[in-house]
């Protein structure tokens, strides 16, 4: 992979890495640029660069490892000798796309590389409502030997709201759980819900009707806005435990608590919330039946590294005369 002496793709190179805690998570991708000859300016710091800091920078590179610091189109006419911004990650609301291509700067992402996080952390958040893991935490730390008393996922129904690639990878983890997997999505893949045991129907109350887990992995859009709303709730079987790990905006937090206030719905898991960081005293994070996480379902090591060697590899190959894969398409990759 790596060159030798001056025939290095990286020499004379230089790369940015806006992503914080790059050395630490994505050695193998970190290693890949070192070793193929490129110089590297490191955010050193936990907190993503300002536009100052980016400023500083940005004119000595030619290439970018994105975090979630924003290449916007000030950004862009100060890079000049800019050949990629390769994102850390899947989404690219922090890079001006059309600022991009109009200075022929190819923008790469890593859409899929943290979908087996995701999927796991969904799972998770199943089996800690259904078996309330997080009240007896509580109760065991304080000495208390209640009994209590939960649901298995076996022979339950789950409803997948979105059949993309995270939510195909949570219908196959499940497979072995014995459970009913029922999906809507628009746009699915008949053969592949076949093949996963999944049933596929026209409509989203159809799917919800039944379940006794929804869980959703559909992207936020105009259309998807509110998707989990009062109505959609009330369509649902009284004690349904709501999974979400895609976007704040696809679940109307007000209905949610209502849903929970009535016991219509049992429990939710969340990764994400209409407003992020959420305020402090939410009425979402002080429930009970809400087991929460900070937006962080993507967040393992072994997904940094795929996504991390992913990253530096596209740099090496636009730097050895290769069309990196997973080249943005501006039109249909904004909204995740
Ligand atoms: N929590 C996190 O850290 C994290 C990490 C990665 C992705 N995500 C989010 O998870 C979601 C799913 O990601 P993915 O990688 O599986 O995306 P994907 O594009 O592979 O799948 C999304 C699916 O949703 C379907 N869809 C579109 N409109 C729909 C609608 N109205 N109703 C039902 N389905 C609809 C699409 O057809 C597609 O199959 C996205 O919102 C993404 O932003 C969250």
């Amino acid at each position: 992979m790596s060159g030798t002496g001056a025939t290095k793709p990286g020499a004379g190179k230089t790369v940015i890495v806006g992503a914080v805690r790059y050395a630490e998570l994505c050695g193998s991708g970190r290693d890949l640029l070192v070793r193929n000859g490129f110089r590297l300016i490191e955010n050193d710091s936990t907190v993503p660069w300002t536009p100052e800091q980016i400023g500083a920078v940005i004119g000595t590179a030619d290439a970018a490892v994105a975090g979630v610091e924003v290449y916007d189109a000030s950004v862009m006419a100060r890079a000049e000798r800019l050949r990629i911004i390769s994102r850390l990650g899947v989404g690219l609301d922090n890079v001006d796309l059309a600022a991009a291509r109009d200075r022929d700067i190819d923008v790469v992402n890593v859409p899929g590389g943290n979908a087996a996080a995701v999927a796991e952390l969904a799972i998770g958040f199943m089996i800690a409502s259904l078996r309330r893991m997080t009240d007896m935490d509580r109760a065991a730390k304080a000495g208390r030997w209640d009994r209590f008393v939960g649901h298995e996922l076996a022979g339950k129904s789950v409803a997948l709201v979105g059949f993309g690639a995270i939510s195909r990878m949570v219908a196959r983890r499940l497979s072995g759980f014995d459970v009913d997997l029922v999906a809507y999505d628009p746009y699915a893949d008949a053969a592949v819900a076949d093949a996963l045991g999944v049933r596929l129907v026209d409509t989203l109350p159809e799917a919800v009707a039944e379940a006794h887990i929804v869980s959703v992995h559909a992207p936020h859009t105009a259309k998807t806005h509110h998707t989990v709303d009062d109505r959609l709730i009330g369509a649902m079987r009284p004690g349904v435990i709501i999974v979400n790990t895609s976007r704040g905006g696809l679940v109307d937090e007000e209905a949610l608590l209502r849903g929970l206030e009535s016991g219509k719905v049992a429990g939710a898991g969340l990764d994400v919330f209409e407003v992020e960081p959420v305020a402090a005293g939410h009425p979402l994070l002080s429930h009970p039946a809400v087991v929460c996480s900070p937006h962080a379902a993507a967040d393992s090591y072994e997904a940094y590294e795929r996504i991390g060697l992913a990253t530096a590899q596209a740099i090496v190959d636009v730097f050895s005369g290769r069309t990196p894969s997973g080249l943005a398409n501006p039109l249909d990759r904004v909204s995740v």
